[in-house]
């Protein structure tokens, strides 16, 4: 089976990128499960209720967080509802929403997992005692199993990678927003890539406006950063393919649509 994942979209310019482009890359993929990372959906900040449906009507099958999960209040209002999202696992106890889900496609199951990690972030559980747990939970029922590790570490995201190679189908990172080249079946079949990249503006700055970005940088005072409403927009996916039986990866690829790549596959 081939999983599709589309980096954080960002922002009004993601969303549209992901309205234009996802049907398309589903055409010609023929993916059995699409996941979206939609932390940065509204605004660049959080998700609402309306663009998790936009999603799943674009051709999602889930939609999964991360450090932004909470900046949009509208979510408390439907994730208990919301049986295809996913926040980060290693959140406190008892924190509304789910780690882990599971997606039944024709007469196959797949388990969606997203972490967080905690180097450079804020302190949350354990995500590697986490994957244990949950990997244990998910085998149970299947053995294609999907985690998006949402981490700031390029060290974290391959240690974890390495930690659960041959427990899991792939390990997937987010959050820094710029598409590692780094896509590979790690020894014992699990698919790994660093980083996904984003999906919203192309000519900002991790999807925000460079002007505010660039006088942070320099001025060192508080800054609102904002994402910008026009200009040139990108998409950033990764395409695997999974041994239906023994939920081992065959094959990984990076996907990026943009200006200056139109369709480049790697
Ligand atoms: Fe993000
Ligand atoms: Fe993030």
């Amino acid at each position: 089976m081939d999983i599709l994942f589309v980096g954080d979209v960002v922002g009004s310019p993601g969303r549209e990128m992901i309205k234009e482009y996802l049907p398309a890359l589903k055409r010609k993929y023929r993916p059995h499960l699409t996941i979206v990372n939609g932390e940065n959906a509204a605004g660049g900040r959080g998700i609402t209720e309306q663009i998790y449906k936009q999603f799943l009507e674009a051709g999602a099958n889930a939609v999964t967080l991360g450090n932004h999960s909470w900046d949009n209040k509208d979510i408390f209002e439907f994730i208990d509802n919301a049986k295809y999202l996913v926040r980060p696992a290693n959140f406190p106890e008892n924190t509304p929403g789910n780690g882990l889900i599971f997606i039944r496609m024709n007469s196959l199951e797949i388990a969606v997992i997203n972490l967080q990690g905690r180097t450079f972030m804020p302190p949350l559980d354990c995500p590697f005692k986490k994957v244990d747990e949950l990997t244990a939970i998910a085998k149970k029922r299947t053995n294609i199993i999907f985690v998006d590790f949402h981490a700031e570490a390029t060290s974290e995201k391959q240690a974890l990678g390495w930690y659960v190679d041959g427990q899991v189908s792939a390990v997937i990172g987010t959050h820094t927003h710029v598409q590692t080249a780094d896509h590979r079946i790690l020894p014992n079949g699990t698919a790994y890539l660093t980083d996904v990249g984003m999906t919203g503006p192309y000519d900002g700055i991790l999807g925000m406006e460079r002007e505010a970005v660039i006088k942070k940088f320099i001025t060192a005072l508080p800054t609102r950063f904002e994402v910008p409403k026009t200009g040139r927009k990108q998409l950033s996916a990764c395409l695997i393919n999974i041994d239906n039986q023994s939920g081992k990866a065959l094959n990984i690829k990076t996907i990026r649509i943009n200006d200056d790549q139109p369709m480049f596959e790697e």
